[in-house]
């Protein structure tokens, strides 16, 4: 094998190998994280805490086995051994609670029932280009949640909490007030809709998404008191958008599409935005060369679980002045989201 001069690499770069051999086992920490959320254990305990003996009939486990996920749970802050042998919440278990807000709990749970059985094949999606979900489940991850609730259900909470944390940053960098009517293109649980005609009492808005997904939001939309100003509109943006919004939304959408079916979607909102309309792009923005983040593993989460991809700014440019718009303001809101405000072009 061929050496390599220590000396040509740059020392900011290297990993030290206990770093390393850790990262090549995080899915032992996703692993215990995810059973923790499937068996709802940070639901189960009360303030008093409770023993492993105690949580294991009622999660169906063996109390020996179930004190050892607890025990590595702890050794990672999710919950707290007492000296008398319970466990006690922690502040990160709290986030693992479904009803917590923001509740990490979803994300656990999806990630459980889809991600782990997708990442596995890897080399499939880097020699074919294809998602690999598919190869596992049989059908793409939008086919495969309108059939199966148990994993769409926890798929919208994740979304929803990566929205909560994601919305404040938004809602601090984009004055809403000029809009009147606002269109969210698939607006999933409604989350994002919602914060802002919460802060704009006067604008109205409708999600515009997959018909099962929005059956579920309607039923959110009755329990916030939005005053008939939130509406849903079922669909497939790749077949059509909806027109009479002086404001359309599209959030964390694209990135699950290649090229092609971006432009096809954003073409649709072309054909029902007016002349005078305004389109916000809000998604995972990659920052250029080796700038550590975030968006570049959830490039390859794209790649791997719907054949999608995360984008530069000027990838963004050249997509939007593609499909009939111009960017006429682009920035990083948080971490690896950006957003980019378009114009139609005429
Ligand atoms: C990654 S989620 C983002 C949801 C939401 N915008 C957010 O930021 O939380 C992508 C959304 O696109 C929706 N979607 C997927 N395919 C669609 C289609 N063909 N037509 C309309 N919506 C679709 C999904 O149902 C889902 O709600």
């Amino acid at each position: 094998m061929m050496q390599i001069p220590l000396e040509i690499i740059p020392e900011e770069s290297e990993l030290n190998i206990e770093e390393l051999a850790k990262i090549i086992n995080s899915h032992r920490f996703t692993g215990i994280i995810c059973a923790a959320a499937r068996l709802g254990l940070a639901d189960l305990l009360d303030g008093e805490g409770a023993t492993a003996s105690e949580l294991a009939d009622s999660v169906k486990c063996r109390p020996d086995m179930l004190y050892r996920l607890l025990r590595a749970l702890a050794s990672i802050g999710i919950f707290e051994e007492t000296p008398v042998g319970t466990f006690r919440h922690t502040r990160a278990s709290l986030l693992l609670r479904q009803n917590a807000e923001p509740s990490l709990q979803g994300l656990a749970s999806m990630t459980s029932l889809m991600h782990f059985y997708a990442w596995p094949e890897i080399l499939y999606s880097l020699r074919t280009g294809k998602a690999a979900f598919n190869k596992v489940f049989g059908e793409g991850l939008y086919e495969y949640m309108a059939d199966h609730p148990e994993a769409a259900e926890p798929f919208d909470r994740a979304m929803g909490a990566y929205t909560e944390i994601v919305t404040a940053a938004v809602l601090e960098n984009y004055d809403f007030a000029p809009y009147s009517r606002i269109i969210d293109v698939g607006g999933g649980a409604g989350i994002f809709l919602a914060k802002i005609l919460e802060r704009y009492a006067h604008i109205h808005g409708t999600v515009y998404d997959r018909d099962h997904v929005v059956a579920r939001t309607l039923e959110r939309i009755h329990k916030m008191a939005l005053d008939g100003r939130m509406g849903v509109q079922a669909g497939s943006f790749l077949e059509h958008v909806p027109a009479g919004a002086d404001l359309y939304t599209i959030k964390i959408v694209l990135c699950d599409w290649e090229d092609s079916d971006a432009k096809r979607i954003l073409k649709n909102i072309r054909r029902a935005i007016r002349n005078n309309g305004t389109l916000l792009v809000i998604d995972g923005m990659l920052p250029p060369g080796n700038t550590p983040c975030y968006a570049k593993l959830s490039d390859i989460n794209m790649m791997l679980m719907t054949g999608g991809r995360e984008r530069t700014e000027d990838e963004f440019r050249q997509l939007l002045s593609e499909s009939g718009f111009k960017v006429i303001s682009a920035k990083p809101v948080h971490e690896w989201v950006g957003l980019l405000e378009a114009v139609p072009l005429p």
